[in-house]
């Protein structure tokens, strides 16, 4: 049998970078997209931008069948307030151009490729399971992903693809670089781990819901929060004792 074929956008960075290592690792044969160059060991890489869906089509085909997609690339403008009172109009089409218009046209170009009992995952975030106020953009994209995991979910089962979603919590990648200190030191608390997830901790689970362990899991929204959307507001955390 031959090694399975997965393709990944965003896959230069971050959460995409550490999914391209994950899938490699498993044994998968990857086509890692981005805007930026890619040149990692083992990958074939393919700059594109996602909102070009001339690119995109003419990707798909060129790499013919696979059997997992994962339409990971996304942005997180962050205008000082980006509240739908103060956000400009150009950053809130330039959000929902990548993070929702670049995943549609992504899974447009890709899904006549994904073979049957194939997989999409798609990126959400915790954003749109429960409020973060601030980010009226990045959170109305991420809720439409949310939508559009269950709408693709039941569309494709006719093609007997699977659809599922992760929703990250804060992840210590570049696009989280500028809230680091958020989530360090004292303010660390808010977090129940305690800390950032890794990339790598958010890939692996990307990596189970393409592959056959998941095949009876679709239309799922599985957040990686490390327990965050599962507290209540308002109470604080224990701290975690150290370790003896
Ligand atoms: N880091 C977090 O805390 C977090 C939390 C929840 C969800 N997410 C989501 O995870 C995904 C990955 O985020 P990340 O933290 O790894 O971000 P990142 O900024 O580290 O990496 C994003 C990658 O996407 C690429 N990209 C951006 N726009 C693109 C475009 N138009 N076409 C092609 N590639 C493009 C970038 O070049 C980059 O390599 C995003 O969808 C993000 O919204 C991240």
């Amino acid at each position: 049998m031959s090694d399975p074929v997965v393709v990944i956008t965003g896959a230069a960075g971050g959460i995409g970078a550490a999914a391209v290592s994950t899938f490699l690792r498993h044994g998968w044969k990857v086509h890692a997209l981005d805007r930026r160059a890619i040149s990692a060991e083992g990958v074939t890489g393919h700059e594109c931008d996602v909102i070009n869906e001339e690119q995109l089509v003419s990707l798909a085909e060129r790499i013919g069948p696979i059997d997992a997609l994962v339409p990971g690339a996304g942005i997180n403008l962050r205008p000082d307030d980006n509240t739908a009172e103060k956000l400009t109009l150009e950053a809130w089409n330039r959000t929902i151009a990548v993070n929702l218009t670049g995943v549609m046209l992504t899974v447009r170009a890709f899904r006549p490729k994904v073979r049957a009992d194939g997989a999409i995952v798609l990126v959400s975030s915790v954003a749109a399971l429960r409020a973060i106020p601030g980010t009226d953009a990045y959170t109305a994209s991420k809720g439409a992903i949310v939508a559009l995991t269950r709408s693709w979910a039941v569309d494709y089962s006719r093609e007997g693809i699977r659809v599922n979603c992760v929703a990250p919590g804060p992840t210590d990648t570049d696009m989280m670089s500028g809230l680091r200190e958020s989530y360090t030191g004292d303010r660390q608390v808010q977090l129940p781990q305690q800390r950032m997830a890794t990339a790598g901790e958010v890939a692996q689970v990307i990596r189970f819901l393409a592959s056959k362990e998941a095949s009876y899991v679709s239309g799922a929204i599985i957040p990686v929060d490390g327990g965050a959307i599962a507290h209540s507001a308002g109470i604080p955390f224990p701290r975690r004792r150290p370790k003896s």
